[in-house]
């Protein structure tokens, strides 16, 4: 018999929407894609060729499970610079990939009966991953805009909460929080002891003079309470690598290694040295991408708001719109299922972040696909009625 805590996991949407598509486009169907949480451009060159040196030279053997020493230097130094705030090599840990981060970070801070707070609407995996760890998400909603309500948050507090999951720029709402936002989130933390994940996965992906901002970097208390998590993944469209990262307290970290140290041991060893070049090489690639996103943004959002009962905020972070398509009557569910049977255009419902109303569209996508894909959902949502 499967164990309950893994009957207890629901498969993950926008994997399995995605793989819907990918089926379909290999059958010889003509799929635009807007499902996948991926950049569509290539590992630039340089992270490539680092990768290959590395084979080349047989760094091929385990590394310490935290990751490479000169791979951490580099993280820290990288946190220091980018972010403002200063951890020693001994407080970051390297896994394979932000998911494992995060179920890393979850599975040391979370005793089975605590609570985890998330903000809706949600990165999926956050809520399996405080499941799995026996604890139970408690959700917030935020309004239209994506604005937190501190004083409902505040409500959702009990003796039992432990944490909260930020995303900052988040997936899928594109919300990118403030400094007061950030500031206010903190002081409630740290008035009620709780510990906060930060997800960062997506800070290179800011737009139209957005700033992220660690909260890490808000105090040194503040910083005690806080885990980070990135990853190399969208940043250096590097999704296939699986290199993520936490910083964190040592206590933490420590933890997080041992866990590792029985799970996966180190990351790849080669996809390590890629990161490190990822980190030292130019950085030319991310600033195009990034320009290259802002512009298709635009043109997605533009597109979207010209549709028949379909209303979608400007993100102002991430690369998706996640715009509304409650006056359509539809379920999210049924509008993405619909879309893709009848107009061969992959989405993800927002059921999938906790937001019914809503689809999550990436704009990790070349122009011409996002026109293909808006003239196909438009038709479609003009024959709904
Ligand atoms: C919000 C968020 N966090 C973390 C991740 C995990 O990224 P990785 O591919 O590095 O595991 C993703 C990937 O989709 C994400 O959207």
């Amino acid at each position: 018999m499967i164990s309950e805590r893994a009957q207890s996991i629901s498969p993950s949407l926008t994997l399995s929407i995605t793989s819907t598509a990918k089926r379909l486009k290999r059958e010889g169907r003509d799929v635009v894609n807007f499902g996948a949480g991926e950049p569509d451009f290539p590992t630039p060159e340089n992270i490539k060729m680092a990768a290959v040196k590395a084979i080349n030279e047989n760094i091929t053997y385990y590394t310490p499970t935290a990751g490479i020493e000169e791979l951490r230097q580099a993280i820290a130094e990288k946190l220091r610079r980018y972010n403002g705030v200063s951890y020693d090599p001994s407080e970051i840990v390297v896994s394979c990939g932000g998911k494992h981060s995060l179920y890393n970070i979850m599975q040391v801070l979370l005793n089975p009966g605590d609570d985890g707070l998330l903000i809706t609407p949600y990165w999926v995996s956050y809520l399996e991953q405080i499941k799995l760890a026996g604890a139970q998400p408690r959700l917030v909603q935020t309004d239209e805009e994506n604005r937190i309500d501190i004083e409902e948050l505040r409500r959702l507090i009990t003796e039992k909460t432990r944490l909260l999951v930020l995303n900052s720029p988040s997936n899928p709402a594109g919300a990118v929080l403030s400094h007061s936002e950030l500031k206010s989130i903190a002081d409630l933390a740290l008035e009620h002891g709780l510990w906060i994940v930060s997800d960062e996965v997506y800070e290179a992906f800011v737009y139209n003079g957005s700033k992220h901002i660690s909260i890490a970097s808000l105090s040194e208390e503040v910083k005690a309470r806080t885990v980070i998590s990135n990853a190399f993944s969208k940043t250096y469209s590097m999704t296939g690598w699986r290199i993520g990262y936490t910083a964190s307290p040592r206590e933490v970290a420590e933890a997080i290694a041992r866990l590792q140290d029985h799970m996966t041991s180190n990351p790849t060893s080669i996809a390590q040295m890629a990161a490190l070049e990822a980190l030292k090489g130019p950085q030319t690639s991310v600033k195009n991408m990034v320009e290259a996103f802002d512009k298709r943004r635009r043109l997605m959002v533009s597109r979207l708001n010209e549709m028949k009962n379909v209303d979608c905020h400007m993100p102002r972070g991430a690369f998706y719109a996640f715009p509304s398509i409650q006056s359509t009557g539809l379920s999210s569910m049924q509008f993405s299922d619909r879309l893709l049977r009848e107009a061969l255009t992959a989405v993800v419902p927002g059921i999938a972040f906790g937001r019914d109303g809503n689809i999550r569209l990436s704009y990790a996508a070349s122009t011409e696909e996002i026109e293909r894909g808006m003239d196909r959902m438009e038709r479609f949502c003009r024959s709904l009625g």
